[in-house]
């Protein structure tokens, strides 16, 4: 699993190298934008009253039960329903992403976040408003399934980590703003809500004439058939006049993978498990360490342990910061220190950090009532370690690793896997999470610790290192080599091409 001398192709980064990797990250930012502006607009009274009136009136009896003033089925359908149409959207993108290439894949996502976010700002009932989430939704499908290949496909190997997580960085970023934009427009009344929903058009244009601009993938070329165009793309964004040796390993990928006709059935064999068992659980621990519980109702978090509404806002303002600065991190380690050691150390102090929280609140924090100064801003300091060890760990190697360790053949229909497994259980956990904040109270923190130890042995014992290998080797120099999931290449003897 050492890296070859000549695995290291040339390459420059040339302005035009890094305006593509920038522009595609916009998809990121659109992702971030979302999960930030939720839970700011589900929070503010102008909106509650147009749409929610009910709960409007239960928020503001104030001797009300502090685990469960939000819970509410539709609200929290408000939030999550995006999730269910993105995850729908994955498989049609990955499709898409393999007959049309990524470059369009890119160019449908942005669309459909502009006429999402037209339709919410406009919203006048109900129906407007989740047809603007599920359009939304569609764009998330298509954004998330086509950046993080675009990504990977253009980086060269021993940059691969960092360039693909500026996906990732640009998801903290759109959360970041989405924060801070709830925090100017909670004071805009009555049409605040509206600016937040409408504003990510800007975002949603800059990615739409950013696909233009971008180049295709030279994979995807070369697999549609399309060979000197996509050499023609390798050398540009190389910067560098002899590819020859990385584009002869691209074309041989391609060949392996134009005889795969059904990429699904495909990924169904023995020899596509590993891969595909690695790229779903990194998803669902992902979410599993409860960082949407944060993100999406950082600020009802923070009410709910006190806060006024202005420092509750601020509060996930700070740990907004936080989750963009601690990337950096990793843009920076992970193509030294690899994947592994990132994660493991993440969930030691994920772990601890939810241990501690909930702690704090199973002992201080009564039903109704609040935290006292300290302990409250204990509890922030706790959330922001948190924050910052996910941010460099588990949400960007999420993205990063299903998106590398898939042959040419399975990639796109694995990675959708991937995709669409982030957003059944965001689903689930935005659909669940103000429910099971209201009956486990301050236990729901136990839930994730616990949840985080399952994810360290996971990594410990069965997450291969897969720094600075080319993608098209991952099956001989990964997973063939590995002492577990070697096993899945055994009685395979030679590959059938017949699907
Ligand atoms: C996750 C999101 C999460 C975000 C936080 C992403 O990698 O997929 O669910 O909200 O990171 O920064």
């Amino acid at each position: 699993m050492v890296n070859h001398e000549s695995d290291i192709f040339k390459s420059k980064i040339t302005f035009y190298v890094l305006a593509c990797w920038i522009l595609a990250a916009f998809g990121g930012l659109m992702f971030g934008y979302d999960i930030g502006i939720s839970g700011g607009v589900t929070g503010m009274d102008d909106f509650l009253i147009k749409f929610f009136p009910k709960i409007y009136e239960r928020k503001i009896h104030a001797s009300e039960n502090n685990y469960c003033k939000y819970d509410d089925q539709l609200l929290q359908l408000f939030t999550s329903s995006l999730y269910l149409a993105a995850l729908v959207a994955s498989f049609f993108a990955s499709r898409s992403c393999s007959l049309l290439g990524r470059k369009p894949t890119i160019l449908m996502a942005s669309t459909f976040f502009i006429a999402g976010a037209v339709l919410s700002a406009a919203a006048e009932m109900k129906w407007m408003l989740i047809m603007g989430r599920i359009l939304f939704g569609i764009g998330v499908g298509f954004g998330n399934e086509a950046v993080p290949l675009f990504l990977t496909e253009i980086a060269p190997a021993e940059h691969r980590g960092a360039v693909n997580i500026l996906f990732q960085l640009f998801v903290t970023i759109g959360i970041f703003i989405a924060n801070l934009v709830n925090f100017g427009t909670s004071m805009v009344h009555p049409h605040g809500w509206r600016l937040s929903l409408g504003l990510a058009a800007v975002p949603a244009a800059i990615l739409f004439l950013g696909s233009l601009i971008i180049t295709e993938t030279p994979p995807s070329l070369v697999e549609r058939g399309k060979a000197a165009e996509g050499k023609a793309a390798l050398l540009k964004i190389r910067g560098v006049n002899d590819v020859e040796a990385e584009f002869q390993q691209i074309v041989a990928a391609c060949e392996q993978a134009r005889q795969v006709k059904q990429p699904f059935k495909k990924l169904l064999k023995r020899s596509s498990r590993p891969p595909l068992i690695i790229a779903i659980a990194l998803q669902i621990f992902q979410q599993f360490t409860g960082i949407n519980a944060i993100m999406f109702y950082a600020p009802v978090l923070f009410q709910t342990l006190g806060f006024k509404t202005d420092a509750s806002l601020l509060s996930s303002v700070i740990t907004g910061l936080v989750n963009v600065s601690s990337t950096f991190v990793s843009i920076y380690a992970v193509d030294k220190v690899g994947r592994r050691l990132l994660l493991l150390q993440a969930c030691v102090q994920m772990f601890v950090s939810q241990l501690a929280i909930g702690f704090i609140l199973h002992f201080h924090l009564k039903e109704t009532g609040s935290l006292d100064k300290t302990l409250s801003a204990v509890v922030v300091a706790l959330v922001c370690t948190f924050v910052m060890s996910f941010a460099w760990s588990w949400g960007p190697l999420g993205w990063l690793i299903p998106s590398e360790i898939f042959p040419l053949e399975t990639r796109t229909a694995g990675f959708a896997f991937a995709v669409s497994s982030n957003m059944v259980f965001t689903f689930l956990i935005a659909q669940a999470f103000l429910s099971m904040l209201c009956h486990l109270q301050a236990y729901i923190f136990f839930f994730f610790s616990a949840w985080i130890f399952v994810m360290g042995l996971f990594v410990a014992f069965l997450l291969p290192e897969t720094k600075g290998i080319p993608i098209d080797l991952m099956t001989e120099r990964v997973w063939k080599q590995h002492s577990v999931w070697n096993k899945f290449f055994k009685d395979e003897g030679n590959r059938s091409y017949e699907l």
